[in-house]
């Protein structure tokens, strides 16, 4: 949560650090704000937009701090935006994460005097760095730091020293960009890339100290360590919309792409293996003889796990357990035999989903990850891993990251069905069918965006909504539902198709529409004897079928068809339809589908 972006150079900071926040927007976008030493801090509510317009634009200063907030503590007010200043108004932070301790440390700097203009936990460590300031800012920093309990990515400066940033990192992320003449931070290296492509990821418990003709990292005994930069592989156009009205839009016609990136070079067709997971070779061995798998994740990233619950045990025969990352990290676990535990997440940076990696380390179990962020906090703390290379994911809705997500479960699926010594001529069969997965993808998103932003427009007039799916789709349901949520704001419940008469059929009226997810499989007949149950309410019944399943097509008001795929990737499939659907209906209600109210992209804290 919120984006931290810092510049220090010789050209003027303030065009910038607006730039950088602009990219970093879909972090947080209640309030946001600025500091250059020689004119101090400009803060204004709403999105960036509303900071630029109070940006003088003859400002000088070559060196800056910028913020864009997702409230914590204290409403989105531009009282509560950041840089938050110390006493003397010379000293400013910005601040990602949570001061936990905030109340016990306020009390004391109220003791000595000290007021506060804002209700944020943020101001209390500028004041307590300030009062700790004695010429030396990184050891003031280092110093209110030890006092500090829970999380944070800051940054600092002051008008003592107008050419230097202090930044500093504990559970939220912050990145140091290294160019010519320039150094950057920023919380997302996506935000670095206009400018360089060399970056230095902070870890936990390191402080830096960036100027305009280099960098020193510090560890937290306070030594300086050498770190030399890593090459960011995405380009410039990743990072735009290309055209598209939205980046949803764009990353949901990113899936060819996505698919085709999550798949290179790892299926391989010869006699000894089928898929090959460079990242996973080290442990293969352990990962031959697990007894049990839990699969941990965040939303979307938690429905993703639920479907790779269901093909590990369809075609594998491993027992899986799925794990909300906010449960897991505070619940006693109990293993049985030799347990892994696989983080699934987009940023590789979710609070929840890293708690969990650690406290599963701490237990002794071995740690992977499915991780979209190449060099996140979670791809680096997990003994090994798969990254999904579906490239940076902008929009907040997660889109092209959850289908990445499938495909890579399908991958480790196929990889542990064969070393578990499944038949392989299914498996073959399915890994060929995968190769051919980005082209169906593709031509679907062509020939049938306009059909379904026909049909998101007759449904989007209705309040409620519910999703229904068995087996796979079951919690496909689940995503189909959330993700209609956050960018229409239209209530959607989700249930596997045989709950329904357990409790949530009540709702049903002919003003409370269902989706259903039924493709011709072996739970066919059963959805459309749910279907049945649903229009016998007078619900009107907007079902996703595959081409030619006519049994579906009767009983349904509305259909959507998509190709039919082999069950272990026909979920795949059906989530392309559902994406465009809540991105239409969302557009329909004229609102911002990039960034849904209440929300923020990467939720770096708890
Ligand atoms: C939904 C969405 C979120 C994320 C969740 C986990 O569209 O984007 O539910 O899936 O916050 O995030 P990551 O994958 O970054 O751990």
């Amino acid at each position: 949560m919120c984006g931290i972006f810092g510049y220090v150079g010789d050209k003027p900071a303030a065009p910038i650090l607006i730039a950088g926040l602009k990219a970093l927007e879909y972090r947080g976008y209640d309030s946001s704000g600025l500091f250059v030493p020689g004119s101090g801090v400009v803060r204004s509510a709403g999105p960036i937009a509303n900071l630029e317009v109070k940006i003088d634009p003859s400002l000088t200063d070559t060196t800056g701090i910028a913020h864009t907030r997702w409230a914590t503590h204290g409403v989105p007010t531009e009282k509560n935006a950041h840089p938050h200043l110390d006493m003397s108004g010379t000293v400013a932070l910005v601040h990602n994460g949570i001061i936990e301790n905030y109340k016990e440390l306020k009390e004391g700097l109220l003791a000595q005097g000290i007021t506060f203009a804002s209700d944020t936990d943020s101001e209390v460590l500028a004041k307590l760095i300030g009062t700790l300031y004695k010429g030396d800012l990184l050891k003031a920093v280092r110093e209110a730091l030890a006092m500090v309990r829970g999380t944070y990515g800051i940054a600092v400066t002051s008008t003592h020293n107008p050419k230097q940033i202090v930044v500093a990192r504990m559970g939220s992320p912050i990145v140091l960009g290294v160019g010519t003449g320039a150094n950057y931070i920023s919380s997302d290296p996506a935000a670095l890339v206009p400018y360089t492509k060399d970056v230095v990821y902070l870890e936990d418990g390191e402080c830096a100290v960036i100027e305009s003709d280099g960098y020193k990292v510090y560890e937290s005994s306070g030594r300086n360590r050498q770190k030399n930069p890593e090459k960011i592989d995405w380009d410039i156009e990743e990072v735009q919309k290309q055209g598209f009205e939205h980046f949803m839009l764009k990353e949901i016609f990113d899936a060819k792409e996505v698919i085709d990136n999550t798949i290179r070079g790892r299926l391989l067709h010869d006699e000894f293996r089928l898929v090959k997971l460079g990242g996973l070779e080290p442990v293969l061995d352990e990962i031959k003889s697990l007894d049990r798998l839990t699969i941990v994740g965040c939303g979307s990233a938690y429905y993703a796990g639920l479907i790779g619950k269901y093909i590990l045990e369809e075609y594998a025969g491993l027992p899986v357990d799925v794990e909300l990352g906010s449960e897991y990290r505070y619940k006693r676990t109990v293993t049985q035999g030799k347990t892994a535990v696989i983080a699934v997440t987009q940023s590789g940076e979710t609070a929840d989903t890293l708690a969990s990696i650690r406290s599963a380390k701490e237990q002794g179990l071995l740690t992977l990850g499915i991780v979209n962020v190449v060099g996140s906090t979670i791809a680096r703390e997990t003994d090994a891993g798969v990254y999904n290379h579906a490239g940076p994911e902008v929009a907040v809705a997660s889109t092209k990251a959850f289908v990445s997500q499938l495909v890579a479960l399908v991958l480790v699926t196929l990889l542990v069905a064969k070393e578990r010594g499944v038949a392989e001529a299914e498996l073959k069969k399915i890994a060929k069918e995968l190769q051919t997965l980005p082209e169906v993808v593709q031509t679907y998103l062509r020939d049938q965006k306009e059909t379904v932003a026909r049909m998101a427009e007759k449904y989007a007039r209705y309040n409620d909504t519910m999703f229904i799916g068995r087996k796979f789709h079951a919690p496909l349901a689940a995503e189909g539902a959330l993700k209609l949520k956050e960018v229409s704001y239209i209530h959607a419940e989700a249930y596997a198709g045989g709950e329904l008469k357990h409790g949530p059929i009540a709702l049903l009226d002919e003003n409370f529409p269902v989706i259903a997810l039924a493709p011709e499989d072996d739970v066919c007949e059963k959805m459309i004897s749910n279907i049945e149950e649903v229009r016998a309410r007078k619900a009107p019944v907007l079902a996703i079928t595959t081409e030619g399943n006519d049994a579906v097509v009767s009983v349904a008001d509305d259909v959507l068809e998509i190709p039919k795929l082999h069950p272990m990737l026909q979920p795949i499939m059906t989530t392309i339809p559902l994406q465009l659907f809540a991105y239409y209906v969302g557009t329909a209600k004229g609102l911002n589908v990039d960034r849904p109210r209440n929300l923020a992209k990467s939720v770096t804290v708890e």
